[in-house]
């Protein structure tokens, strides 16, 4: 069987990368994919913001934009999955070709855009009962006029289905939407969007997620803006619009957002620092390059409580999962430790410090 999913991830290797994601997408639906065979280490479990997370590992923002494989996601073996990012409206996202791939660099570019059926049409699909978490991720409309609007009904939309919540202000791929994480503008922003949460019937916690290009000397100030307004988590992080340590030169003069390989030291090192910053008060999702156990168990040790990816997944295929869980229990095995929070942020310092 697992022979017969390694041939089908060459052939999507053929396809053009959206054709083959949509197929994957497709495989999903279709049950054609390989189940999680044993359950969980029980080690691998954590508690958070009130939800159970039976293993630390999520589906990474953008992969299941439209919640239609969330299900067969979690049966694949992810502890959760992160749907969207979805807007208040349907849009169809940049013109194509919009995703690229380098698989000598082991990295994704895509400026897709937001390209999703709009939340109204999400909403049902998140309806049902789950064995996991699942997440929800918001953003604007590329041509809304009151992008702050658009969260705030997107929380008022989604937060009844949403175990969590995620503010997305770090797209490349939407002009103008990064500016959202300048400090006065994230001051409004959150303070109108945990409003909104307040006077939902439900009230899943929100995370913000952030860019990887954040300036060191700005991030003192956003990340106390973001805590001073209670936000319950941090991601970190989106895409980056650098082109460090790319060796495909071609691939590399695309525009878009890079994932992948080329940014798993930037994304963990902003990640260690952001740990430090809140002195391990939040709880983060540590994203951003995630190809191996090593780097999983790295990412841990920079401060991250959970951890999602994407672009590993498309080179390494679905056997990543399980290198990924085994890899963190031989970690905490060989720590002595009892959960997966011993190891969080042991190494911060020393990633923090990280040259880039
Ligand atoms: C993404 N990512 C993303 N993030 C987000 O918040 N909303 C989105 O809609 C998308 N869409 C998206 C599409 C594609 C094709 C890719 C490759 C990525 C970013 C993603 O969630 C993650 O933050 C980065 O990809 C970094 O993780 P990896 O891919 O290096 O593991």
């Amino acid at each position: 069987m697992n022979a017969l999913y390694g041939l089908g991830q060459a052939l999507l290797h053929a396809l053009d990368p959206e054709r083959a994601h949509d197929l994957a997408v497709k495989s999903l639906e279709l049950g054609l994919y390989p189940r999680q065979d044993a359950p969980d280490d029980p080690r691998l479990a954590q508690g958070l913001w009130g939800l159970k997370f039976r293993n630390p590992l999520g589906m990474a923002a953008g992969f299941d934009k439209d919640a239609r494989v969330w299900a067969p996601l979690l049966a694949t073996g992810f502890g959760f999955v992160e749907v969207g990012t979805l807007t208040p409206k349907p849009q169809k996202g940049n013109p194509s070709p919009r995703i690229f791939r380098s698989a000598r660099d082991a990295a994704i570019i895509n400026r897709l855009g937001f390209n999703n059926e709009g939340q109204a049409a999400a909403l049902s699909r998140l309806a049902a009962r789950r064995s996991g978490v699942v997440g929800v991720n918001i953003g604007a409309g590329r041509d809304s006029e009151d992008r702050i609007g658009d969260y705030v009904s997107g929380i008022a939309t989604m937060s009844a289905v949403a175990d969590y919540l995620t503010i997305n202000i770090s797209s490349p791929n939407t002009p103008g939407l990064r500016d959202l994480q300048a400090p006065e503008v994230l001051d409004t922003l959150l303070a109108r969007v945990r409003q909104a949460r307040a006077s939902a019937a439900k009230r899943p916690p929100l995370l913000v997620k952030l860019a990887p290009d954040i300036a060191d000397a700005d991030l003192p100030e956003i990340v106390r803006v973001i805590e001073a307004h209670a936000v319950d988590g941090i991601v970190v992080s989106n895409t980056t619009l650098s082109r460090a340590g790319v060796k495909d030169a071609r691939f590399a003069a695309e525009s878009g957002g890079l994932s992948g390989r080329p940014l798993f030291v930037r994304a963990t090192r902003m990640l260690a620092r952001v740990h430090q910053l809140t002195e391990g008060r939040l709880p983060l999702i540590g994203v951003g390059g995630i190809d191996g156990g090593a780097a999983a168990v790295a990412k841990i040790e920079a401060g991250a409580s959970l951890l999602q990816l994407y672009t590993g997944l498309v080179f390494e295929g679905p056997k990543l999962i399980g290198e990924i869980k085994r890899a963190l229990v031989v970690a905490m095995t060989d720590a002595k430790a009892e959960s997966l929070s011993t190891l969080v942020g042991r190494d911060a310092d020393q990633w923090a410090e990280r040259k880039l």
